[in-house]
């Protein structure tokens, strides 16, 4: 897999006052639900989308897709699913080179759940595991399976969370996508695991793409958010999860009220400092760890980073 780099999460609510196109991005990550046609419509993506899509990607061809409610882990036929239906035809559109997904049930009804976390069991690993492999196959590029952040977990676990996903992957022959604001807001919630534990139960050598967020607290509760500017604890275990994996991307997400209507509305711009000081402060870690031409927008050849210059922020 060619590494890309630092990436922002193109959703509607940054997407309408971020300068996509004049940044210095290595990739951009289209959250899938926010783009496709319903499932009795004739058209994959919405119409009144299609265009700026097509844009996006002729502009960005490094262009990930990302998948929340694809219910691919939900229990109707997986040929009737939004992620088949839906979400390979759009990734495969816009030449993603990975595509991933979130470990939470779902139906037809796919953007009313958040968050539905499955059941970390080694029935649901078996079960699960096929219709990954299936998606994976169908989709033609590497499927990847991000952990979720959850408020109430599913009942009736018999493994830890990690070892669940550990399990998923080497049997079902697909890709871990490691949200590390998740894992935080899990372990400040419920406190079964670290960020380093979490991390040391996993086959790192699956890792294809990271996310990095902020968040909230809210009656008593660290909610994921995506509404502030990525903790330290976070940033800290970034340098540590790149030395021991090689991603194609680090991903950083913010979004406000579109997320929960406890959080508040974005700013245009103090918010585009924000975006902008995390993009910069996740290149220089990228840069530390890999190098400093070993971007997409950075691995220029040799004369021509003379004029751009090493470690430019993203
Ligand atoms: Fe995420």
């Amino acid at each position: 897999m060619t590494p890309l780099g630092i990436g922002l999460q193109y959703n509607p609510e940054v997407a309408e006052w971020f300068p996509f196109h004049e940044s210095r991005i290595d990739a951009v990550e289209v959250l899938l639900d926010t783009v496709i046609a319903p499932l009795d419509s004739p058209h994959v993506i919405l119409p009144d989308r299609l265009a700026e899509i097509d844009a996006l990607v002729a502009a960005e061809p490094t262009v990930i897709a990302h998948s929340n409610y694809g219910a691919e882990f939900g229990f109707e036929p997986l040929e009737r699913t939004a992620a088949v239906l839906r979400h390979v035809p759009a990734a495969q559109r816009f030449g993603s080179p990975w595509m991933s997904d979130h470990c939470f049930y779902g139906d037809g009804s796919w953007s009313d759940l958040w968050s539905s976390p499955v059941q970390f069991s080694r029935a649901e690993v078996n079960r699960l595991a096929e219709r990954a492999s299936r998606l994976q196959e169908l989709l033609g590029v590497p499927l990847a399976h991000e952990n979720a952040a959850y408020y109430v977990p599913c009942p009736g676990a018999d493994l830890a969370e990690p070892d669940f996903l550990a399990a998923l992957v080497e049997k079902a022959g697909t890709h871990l996508h490691i949200d590390l604001h998740n894992i935080h807001t899990n372990a400040v919630n419920f406190g079964a695991y670290t960020l380093k534990s979490y991390l040391d139960a996993l086959p790192l050598d699956r890792v294809v793409e990271v996310h990095v967020a902020g968040g909230s607290w809210s009656g008593g509760v660290y909610h994921d958010w995506h509404d502030s500017r990525v903790p330290e604890p976070v940033w800290e275990t970034l340098e540590d999860l790149l030395t021991r994996s090689r991603p194609g991307a680090v991903v950083l997400e913010v979004q406000g009220r579109a997320h929960s209507s406890h959080t508040r509305e974005l700013d245009p711009h103090a918010d585009a400092e924000l975006i902008l000081g995390d993009l910069e402060r996740a290149a220089l870690i990228w840069d530390r760890v890999y190098g400093p031409h070993s971007r997409r927008t950075t691995a220029l050849p040799a004369a021509a980073t003379t004029t751009a210059g090493p470690g430019e922020p993203a």
